[in-house]
């Protein structure tokens, strides 16, 4: 007689960080994450960006339109923060209901962040009706000067940027995305309440040597870049032990082949396909499954005062292989862990 393969019930997670992009490409990628997440916060990092509340309106019923019949999935929208943006345009945000956060990107520090924030001096005012609204700030926490090392981009923003934003601004709700150092880890453990941080699957699985294993690897280049091991101990440390202001945030960012295989690959990494599954893993290593449904489920919706969802989803651990390649439109997609296995994997 063979033994069931062990199974791990969970409410349904969110997934507060997320790239949907637009047309045939939303219409592929949608789907692995409506069949696993309940929401989702939707990036505005589209040509052009989601900078009103209009546009914003308009992209999420692009998104529910790209859900297979029969998932219940709420896209939760982002507003692209500008020099530009103005405070009556945060409070349209707020009082639409359907924008749950505002992503500022310095200029030029990611893909499609040409018309991020060039001063924060310039947001003060957006930034004080975000505090005032009960809207959160989820920042790319990472320095554009060409003169610093990128592999210390994010320390260096902890100190010359966010250090003085949280002081300025001591009622404004601040997420640190896909954070990747331990220097950021421990900024969210000391700051106040109203700082967290999402953690990705793979700064949580991969560190720096994963972007040169036998070769250049460009499916493992992202930003912020994987750092050192200790950084990615520090990053496992802080997401399976339980403190409630370290949540699940994927950045799954699909993008090309074709670009990705390129001359200058953009960064991103595509998790969607085994998100959840992937996560498990990394509990699993640590021996703190029993922490998964806290940090996946709980946390999140916690921190940005709406309910826990109420399904559930169940994982079996149950190896299976990641195809070498999905279809995105006319294009292809190499999904993390192309053409491996993953140990856990969703049922139904
Ligand atoms: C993201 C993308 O491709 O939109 N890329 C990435 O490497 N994570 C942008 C981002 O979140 O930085
Ligand atoms: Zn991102």
């Amino acid at each position: 007689m063979t033994e069931a393969a062990p199974t791990l019930s969970l409410t349904r997670p969110d997934d507060w960080h997320l790239h949907l992009r637009d047309g045939p490409t939303l219409a592929a990628v949608a789907p692995d994450t409506a069949r696993r997440f309940g929401r989702a916060i939707v990036m505005p990092n589209l040509l052009p960006p989601v900078t009103t509340t209009a546009q914003a309106l308009a992209y999420r019923e692009r998104v529910l339109a790209a859900v297979p019949a029969g998932l219940s999935f709420e896209p939760l929208m982002a507003l692209y923060l500008t020099d530009e943006t103005t405070p009556a345009e945060i409070l349209r945000a707020r009082a639409s209901g359907a924008v749950a956060a505002v992503k500022l990107y310095p200029a030029g520090a990611t893909t499609h962040s040409d018309a991020g924030v060039t001063d924060l001096a310039r947001t003060h005012g957006a930034l004080a009706a975000m505090a005032e609204t009960g809207l959160p700030l989820l920042i790319h926490g990472e320095v554009t000067d060409p003169q610093v090392d990128i592999f210390d981009r994010e320390r260096v923003f902890l100190e010359r940027s966010l250090l003085p934003l949280i002081e300025r601004f001591p009622r404004l709700k601040v997420v640190l995305e896909h954070v990747s150092t331990r220097e950021g880890v421990a900024r969210v453990q000391d700051g106040p309440e109203r700082l967290a941080a999402t953690l990705t699957p793979h700064h949580l699985l991969l560190s720096r040597n994963a972007m040169f294993a036998g070769g250049l690897r460009p499916h493992h280049f992202c930003l912020p870049v994987a750092k050192r091991e200790e950084d990615r101990l520090a990053l496992v440390e802080a997401a399976t032990s339980g403190h409630p202001r370290f949540f699940l945030g994927t950045d799954s960012a699909p993008h090309p082949r074709r670009r990705k295989e390129s001359a200058s690959a953009p960064g991103g990494i595509y998790t969607a396909h085994a998100a959840i599954e992937l996560y498990a893993e990394v509990f699993e290593q640590a021996g703190a499954l029993d922490r998964l449904e806290a940090f996946a489920s709980f946390h999140g919706p916690d921190f940005y005062g709406l309910p826990r969802n109420r399904e559930r989803v169940t994982l079996v651990r149950e190896p299976w292989t990641v195809p070498a390649s999905l279809a995105m439109g006319e294009e292809e997609l190499v999904p993390f862990r192309a053409g491996e296995r993953v140990a856990w994997k969703l049922a139904g």
